[in-house]
């Protein structure tokens, strides 16, 4: 249940994004696949997918998003939290957050585990981290969303794959956003999009899921609406999960206006599919791409995970979030990114254990890394990173 009249100024101090260095052009790919390349820029809306190599995973990419936001503040012991949402975990016990927690060189005292519930979880866990900042004062907490989506080929899911990272700061008297303490929450057993537990790729049901998307809205904002007690009109943008652009303008023709999500779908059409990091690369692009001074804008968020869970509810953006934003540091790590050929992301689509398609040394010689910390050898099922 949740509590409306909390007191504490708690929410986003901070956040930054990580995807692959490297990126396959949905012209490429509806090249080799038959299809009109305009079914994927203009009926799905998206232009480029994130492709990973082998030395890459939801790990490294976390530690690189998270690195950028741990610059941001003075004094990482104030960490008592680190919860890591992903879907696509490559350990049923260990955490992911462990090595993230081990490479950021937070204090042992910092609690850490994982959380899943598809693209959902990682606004499961903000909303936690929130009631964990509120509870311990002094205390901040840190995020991470980070997934890699892969579809089989030749599926109708292939175009929307893509992946990243997102890490995302919470403390009290936030410089980049505070969370309103109302949302509405839409939870219903469907069998739209599951991963058998040793399966690398996702099975699907791709229409089921998008009705089941726009269903969901409609009982996550009215939830959201009638605990607020606001109104449509009050909401300057909303920004969404977007598993693919056209998902998120359909979403937004249903109750707001098409133009106003525009800059807040820029990056993804880009990265692709990044499941629990996705809303939140949402945010970042608004924030990044709006000519619009967003102080003291109320922002809507609307985060889906399949299967399923949704949850609207809201940020105001605070008067100094200029101070904490990356944006050019962003559109340039963008623009930098390498494209592969179609063999190339063959090859790579086609090995998730891809480690050893081309083996240690040479997966590390051949493919650039993004940040600072790089998957150097996967033995016995157990992966060891090493710093660059
Ligand atoms: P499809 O069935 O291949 O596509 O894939 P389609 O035939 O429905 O066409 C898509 C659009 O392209 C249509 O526009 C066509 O008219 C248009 P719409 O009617 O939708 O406005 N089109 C063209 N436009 C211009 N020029 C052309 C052309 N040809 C066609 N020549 C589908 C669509 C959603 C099924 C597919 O993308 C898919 O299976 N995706 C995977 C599942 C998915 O992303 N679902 C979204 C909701 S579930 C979710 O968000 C959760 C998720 O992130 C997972 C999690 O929670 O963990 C997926």
């Amino acid at each position: 249940m949740l509590n409306c009249n909390r007191k504490k100024n708690v929410g986003i101090d901070a956040i930054a994004f990580s995807t692959s260095r490297y990126f396959l052009s949905l012209k490429t790919l509806a090249e080799h696949r038959n299809v009109d390349y305009r079914k994927y820029y203009e009926g799905i809306g998206q232009e480029k997918m994130a492709v990973f190599p082998p030395n890459e995973d939801i790990v490294t990419i976390a530690i690189d998003a998270a690195q950028k936001v741990l610059a941001k503040i003075e004094n990482k012991n104030e960490i008592d939290l680190l919860i890591f949402a992903t879907e696509s975990s490559f350990d049923l016990s260990k955490s992911a957050g462990i090595y993230v927690h081990h490479f950021l060189g937070l204090k042992p005292s910092c609690r850490v585990f994982d959380i899943k519930q598809a693209c959902y979880s990682a606004t499961a866990a903000l909303q936690m981290a929130k009631n964990f900042v509120e509870n311990n004062s002094g205390s901040k907490a840190l995020v991470i969303g980070s997934d890699i989506v892969k579809y089989s080929p030749n599926t109708s899911g292939e175009p929307t794959q893509g992946g990243a990272a997102v890490a995302i700061l919470v403390s009290e008297n936030p410089r980049l956003a505070y969370i309103e303490p109302f949302s509405g929450v839409y939870t219903a057993d469907v069998a739209d999009f599951w991963r058998p537990a040793a399966a690398n790729e996702a099975m699907f049901d791709g229409r089921l899921s998008a009705h089941n998307y726009l269903r969901s809205l409609e009982y996550a904002l009215d939830g959201y609406l009638e605990q607020s007690s606001l109104n449509l009109e009050d909401i300057d943008y909303t920004c969404f999960h977007a598993p693919f652009n056209k998902m998120a303008i359909k979403a937004a023709r249903q109750f707001f206006s098409e133009r106003d999500i525009k800059d807040a779908l820029v990056y993804n059409a880009l990265i692709g599919n990044s499941c629990s990091a996705s809303l939140y690369i949402s945010l970042i692009s608004l924030i990044d791409n709006c000519k619009t001074d967003l102080a003291k804008k109320r922002i809507g968020m609307y985060s889906y995970g399949s299967g399923s869970v949704a949850e609207y509810y809201s940020l105001v953006i605070s008067d100094q979030y200029k101070s904490v934003v990356l944006s050019e540091e962003n559109r340039q790590n963008l623009a930098n990114r390498i494209e592969v050929s179609f063999d190339e992301y063959e090859k790579l689509g086609t090995t998730t254990e891809s480690f050893n398609y081309i083996g240690g040394e040479n997966a590390i010689a051949c493919y650039k890394n993004i940040g600072s910390v790089f998957l150097a050898e996967v033995k016995d099922g157990y992966r060891r990173y090493e710093e660059v």
